[in-house]
């Protein structure tokens, strides 16, 4: 271990040197702590009395000159409650007597099961500190990364190393441990769900004990997605007030566990799922978890969301720092299910491009002997009876209409009723001996082999190579249930876990190297696998199954939370909708799907002439909202589950346009619909209005300034059941 002292001197050289304007990090030699520093946010963590690392502050940004007090491990709370339990720990090892959530177990050859981790070593760069600690007694090293962002946002994760001559077993490794400051009135904001109800937002606030939010399923899940927002019970609220809020990037089992201890702190730790989790690490091995992002704001959870946003866009996207726009995408499944053939997708995709479609998708049923969900899964050979020449001919179609061509796959899963199964049927996730449970009478594919992920690559490059294909729509429509894995040694079995998801990201980056302009959608049953592990490597996700127009706008809102509208894909589809038999206009289901990537899944072929036109008069208007939907900034004026109305209002990155939609449930005693106050707008620009329906505006002044707008508001004019329109903003320069 070098010289602390020396370390420290150096790295606030280094640091001072390599610092860029929006994100720093600063060493306080004589405190041993280190102040980092991005967008609103500043994070600091020291090293205490006990040599242990141990957090500091996480606020508001402070400057430079800021000073703060010594790390100090606490005194223990009785005998029950050791110093280990109440000082807030930045990576807490089982050890000690911990009796909360560790963030590290580990259990050694020689029966001991207990780890006390100390400072060795520091190493700071320009944007990222990384604190090693080791075992006070085993050769365990422990490396604590943070990363932090100009977005806003620091990126926490650990590699722990093995540097003795035994193997060991990790039975826990989380990401981070997050400490909140002491206070008593925080709310927790969380997202559940299940298939067709994804992104239910909850808040409640904090009480002893531990809240869990996690996934056990091998998968992100429908049922609870890795993305925490704490407020303050008094003071947040959507627009102000303090939000601490975080995400995780791991597309496999996860847990996020809000403790508040018996001293009432709070405490979030995060990362891979302990249940059913061993991770054996051998002699020079290493184990690195994922990563667990967070920021804060003063500005409530609108500016929360708003910084992930940009966060996202900026930083985890394959396409960023500067993703392209989403194009409009038709898609077959509702208009055609499994029935889909050449003559039948041609005709659809002339109707498609007429009302300004971009891109084709042919969905689920163009390959093996698929006919419904009960075979073909694994054979991804082009169907001949539905497509007797290939690809070609529908692909030259859909360019000579002037969109891209795209195409659905689920890679991971195989039907019994298939070739791959009858001659692999070890291939498919089972303990051998037992029940193998059917979901969708299918199968997962144990992608942690590695002759499956050779298998699963090799025929997707088959078929993006030999086809023009710009875009895949990658599903996966199960969970896990019988995680076994015989062809490796007992004590690795269970890094299952880790190695499906490892493979699954290896075949999406290879694919997108060899590819460099393929698109992907991460899709799973709708929303069943959106996290920021899976964005590293998709341009766009399926939000929700549930197309319905009404229950949209709340699986939007929850979405938007947690992540950017231009990743989530919202379709128009027929009605009586599939799923709630409502019947929703025309109109109302087109702005709701404006609020994301817009998207066309009706059976155009049945649409009126009136409808088509429509349609176009809609697409028309989106591809000039587009940039300022997807890459603006998002105001949610009104939750859809506060009234019987919505609104939302985007303003462009260079502030000069904004769009606002007003939505009306349905009507009640004939209210009028609230004003629209507005934000995000310079109050003492002049804006000029342009509404989509007059009618629904009457008294629109042609320009009103900034102040005003956000001041007295907008008023619209909706009335009746699911009505809605939307407002242009255009700022007049100045
Ligand atoms: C899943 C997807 C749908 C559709 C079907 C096809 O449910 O979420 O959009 O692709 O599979 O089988």
């Amino acid at each position: 271990m070098r010289d602390l002292k020396s370390v420290l001197s150096l790295l606030a050289l280094q640091a001072a040197i390599l610092a860029p304007a929006q994100v720093s990090i600063r060493s306080d030699e004589a405190h041993q702590l280190w102040q980092m520093s991005a967008g609103e946010m500043t994070y600091v963590v020291g090293i205490n009395d006990a040599k242990a690392l141990q957090s500091i502050y996480w606020g508001p940004r402070l400057n430079q000159a800021a000073t703060f007090t010594t790390a100090k491990q606490l005194p223990e709370l009785a005998s029950f409650d050791p110093s280990v339990a109440t000082t807030p720990l930045e990576y807490p090892a089982w050890g000690g007597g911990l009796p909360l959530e560790p963030a590290l177990k580990v259990s050694f050859r020689d029966g001991n099961r207990s780890l006390q981790l100390v400072f060795s070593d520091a190493r700071v760069t320009a944007d990222e500190l990384e604190i090693t600690e080791h075992d006070i007694k085993a050769p365990i090293l422990v490396h604590l990364h943070y990363r932090l962002s100009p977005s806003g946002i620091l990126a926490r994760w650990s590699v722990v190393e093995n540097r003795g001559r035994e193997p060991v077993t990790v039975e826990q490794a989380f990401s981070a441990t997050w400490n909140l400051p002491p206070r008593r009135d925080y709310d927790l904001s969380w997202l559940t769900g299940r298939w067709g109800g994804e992104w239910q937002l909850h808040t409640e606030a904090l009480h002893s004990g531990a809240r869990v939010l996690e996934s056990r399923r091998g998968s992100t899940s429908h049922q609870a997605n890795p993305w925490f927002a704490i407020g303050s019970t008094a003071e947040t609220n959507e627009t102000s007030g303090p939000v601490w809020f975080g995400e995780l990037g791991w597309s496999g089992s996860w847990r996020i566990s809000v403790e508040q201890t018996e001293q009432q702190r709070i405490r979030i730790t995060g990362g891979y799922n302990p249940f059913d989790f061993s991770f054996p690490l051998a002699p020079g091995a290493s184990l690195e978890t994922p990563r667990f992002y967070a920021g804060y704001t003063t500005h409530g959870h609108g500016e929360a969301s708003r910084i992930l946003h940009r966060f996202q866009r900026a930083e985890i996207l394959p396409q960023s720092p500067a993703p392209r726009p989403r194009p409009i995408i038709f898609n077959s499944w509702e208009a055609t299910e499994f029935n889909v053939d050449e003559a039948g997708q041609i005709a659809l995709a002339e109707r498609a491009a007429q009302v300004g479609a971009e891109r084709m998708v042919i969905d689920d049923g163009w390959f093996g002997q698929r006919k419904n969900d009960h075979a073909g899964l694994g054979d991804w050979y082009v169907n001949p009876q539905k497509f007797p020449h290939g690809l070609k001919p529908v692909i030259d179609r859909v360019h000579s209409l002037g969109m891209d061509f795209g195409i659905w796959v689920e890679p991971e899963m195989v039907n019994p009723d298939s070739d791959l199964y009858r001659k692999h049927p070890d291939w498919a996730m089972n303990f051998p001996g037992r029940p193998r449970s059917e979901a969708r009478n299918q199968l997962l594919l144990n992608l942690a082999r590695e002759d499956v992920r050779q298998y699963v690559f090799t025929w997707l490059d088959k078929l993006v190579s030999e086809n023009d294909i710009a875009f895949l729509k990658w599903d996966y429509n199960r969970n896990w249930s019988e995680p076994g894995w015989d062809a490796v040694p007992l004590e690795q079995q269970k890094t299952i876990y880790l190695r499906y998801v490892q493979n699954l990201y290896s075949i999406l980056s290879d694919l997108r190297k060899k590819h460099p302009k393929l698109e992907i959608e991460s899709c799973s049953g709708g929303g069943g696998r959106v996290d920021l592990g899976i964005l590293r490597y998709t341009d766009e996700v399926w939000p929700s199954d549930n197309t319905d127009a009404l229950d949209r706008l709340s699986i939007q809102d929850g979405f938007t939370h947690a992540y950017s509208p231009n990743l989530m894909v919202a379709w128009v589809t027929d009605v009586p909708n599939f799923l709630d038999r409502r019947v929703i206009p025309l109109p109302f289901r087109f702005l709701v799907a404006m609020n994301g990537s817009l998207g066309i899944g009706g059976n155009l072929n049945k649409w009126t002439p009136e409808e088509m036109s429509e349609a176009s008069r809609m697409t028309a208007f989106y591809k000039t909202i587009r940039n300022t939907v997807q890459f603006g900034s998002l105001f949610r004026l009104i939750g859809p589950r506060q009234s019987e109305e919505t609104a939302t209002e985007y303003v462009s990155a260079d502030g000069k346009q904004a769009v606002v939609f007003g939505f009306l449930h349905s009507q009640h005693y004939g209210n009028p619909f609230p004003s629209l106050r507005l934000q995000g707008l310079d109050p003492a620009a002049t804006y000029t209005l342009k509404t989509l329906d007059p009618a629904k505006a009457p008294n629109l002044p042609q320009q009103l300034n900034g102040a005003q707008l956000m001041g007295e508001g907008l008023s619209l004019k909706l009335a009746g059941d699911y009505d809605a329109t939307a407002i242009l903003l255009e700022r007049t320069d100045h």
